[in-house]
């Protein structure tokens, strides 16, 4: 037996005026979407953008339904209609912000695990890595390069290709 260690490296920003023009850009048109989530039970409001490479920007939000399960989050809410309709383009960067309503959020928002993993396998197909920036308020904002930061040892592909 063995212990084994894994460590994650991520950058933070005090706020959203110190990140560059593409990231910032990317969580104000998340923030934007934010506006437009439908949380009539949790409150809370989640926007995602998904910047496509070649530049193109998607956005989508939080949808909820009264059979809970059935509501999906932003993130793949904008994901999945990003690849839907163009399913041949990668996925650069995706921003993700929440503006709960009735208290305030310390941390920035970070993905479900769901979406992490929906996230890794779109970097599976496109084989590049997705900038994840994640925000809330005028607080901080941290920023991964890549899935596997957010979701170590996960699940791969390859897995379901041995036979
Ligand atoms: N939610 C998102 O849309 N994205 C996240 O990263 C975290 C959670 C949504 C799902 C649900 O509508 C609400 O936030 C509360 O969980």
């Amino acid at each position: 037996m063995r212990i084994r260690h894994l460590s994650i490296s991520f950058e933070e920003y005090d706020s959203r005026e110190d990140l560059n023009g593409s990231d910032r850009e990317l969580l104000n048109r998340a923030m934007e979407s934010c506006e437009n989530a439908y949380p009539p039970y949790s409150s809370f409001h989640v926007g995602a953008a998904v910047r496509l490479s070649g530049g193109l920007i998607i956005t989508g939000n939080n949808q909820e339904n009264a059979a809970y399960p059935s509501g999906l989050c932003a993130e793949r809410v904008a994901l999945f209609y990003a690849q839907a309709q163009y399913p041949d383009v990668a996925v650069e960067a995706i921003a993700i912000y929440a503006r709960p309503t009735g208290f305030t959020l310390k941390h920035p928002v970070t993905p479900c695990g769901a979406c992490r993993q929906v996230i890794a396998e779109y970097e599976h197909r496109h084989g590049n890595k997705t900038r994840i920036i994640m925000g809330n308020g005028d607080g901080a904002v941290q920023v991964v390069e890549g899935a596997e930061a957010l979701l170590p040892l996960m699940f791969y592909l390859e897995e379901l290709k041995k036979r």
